[in-house]
């Protein structure tokens, strides 16, 4: 599904991502774990164009992404949801999981004055589809208040919405279960399983080790901008790198 080639992204003399080379199987939910700094946020950036890599090359399904903007990006199927999602919070739900799409259709300048009536159908359809996902998340009780009310755990399933709207093939959760109630954390957890189901591949980062465990394999481990390993949660947790970086180097 994705390919990453020695991907390296330095800030100044920081190298955040370090070589980072892997390949994401398709149909997988693949898990990234690894200590507060090790530069998983980063590597997600760099995937989802927030910020080219400074050197090596991403392939979506065979095709060259790297320096593609995030919209040419999640058009071509890859979509991030961010560790603290940001929700417009004046407007309603619908309206937040609506605006992606609509906006880049604001661009079509011409399209909108010479096909009015395609452009309201085209409207409608979307906002069907926003209410199927908006109830598949569980949030149709809250469609048309406004996004602010939302809790922290809320604002990931919208955010959740807002990409599969977009019917991404490949979808990069940061952080899913951070500040989420054990309630709403199952609800994530289950809407996950269901479109990997249904054949959207995952990269997971997460903190929650029981939950990347339980749901992810293979999982990745970085630490200090690389990738140290990749196995199953039993190589992950029989792997002494990995205690070590969790404890910061010291003496095992
Ligand atoms: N926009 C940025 N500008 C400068 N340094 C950054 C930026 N983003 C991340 N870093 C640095 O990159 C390293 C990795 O951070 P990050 O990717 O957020 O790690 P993680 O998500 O694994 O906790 C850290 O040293 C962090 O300070
Ligand atoms: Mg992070």
């Amino acid at each position: 599904m994705l390919t990453a080639q020695s991907i390296t992204k330095t800030f100044g003399g920081n190298r955040a991502v370090d070589e980072v080379s892997f390949t994401i199987k398709k149909g997988t939910i693949t898990g990234l774990i690894g200590p507060n700094g090790a530069g998983k946020t980063t590597l997600f950036n760099c995937l989802a164009g927030l910020f080219p890599p400074t050197s090596g090359s991403l392939s979506l399904e065979g095709e060259r992404i790297d320096g593609l903007s995030p919209d040419r990006i999640f058009a071509k199927g890859l979509a991030r949801t961010f560790q603290i999602p940001r929700p417009f919070p004046e407007m309603t739900v619908l309206e937040n999981v609506m605006v992606a799409p609509l906006h880049q259709r604001g661009e079509r300048f011409w399209a909108n004055w010479l096909t009015p009536g395609r452009v309201a159908a085209e409207e409608r359809t979307l906002a069907a589809a926003a209410r199927h996902w908006i109830d598949f998340v569980g949030l149709s009780h809250l469609a048309d208040q406004p996004a602010r009310v939302l809790s922290g755990g809320q604002r990931k399933l919208l955010e959740l919405a807002r990409v599969l709207v977009a019917k991404p093939r490949l979808i990069l959760l940061d952080e899913p279960g951070a500040g989420v109630n054990p309630v709403l954390l199952d609800a994530i957890v289950d809407r996950i399983v269901s479109l990997n189901r249904q054949g959207v591949t995952f990269l997971v980062i997460e903190h929650n080790m029981d939950l990347v465990m339980n749901l992810c394999s293979p999982i990745m481990v970085m630490a200090q901008g690389r990738l140290l390993m990749a196995g199953t949660a039993q190589e992950v947790r029989d792997d002494p790198r990995v205690v070590e970086a969790y404890l910061g180097g010291a003496p095992a």
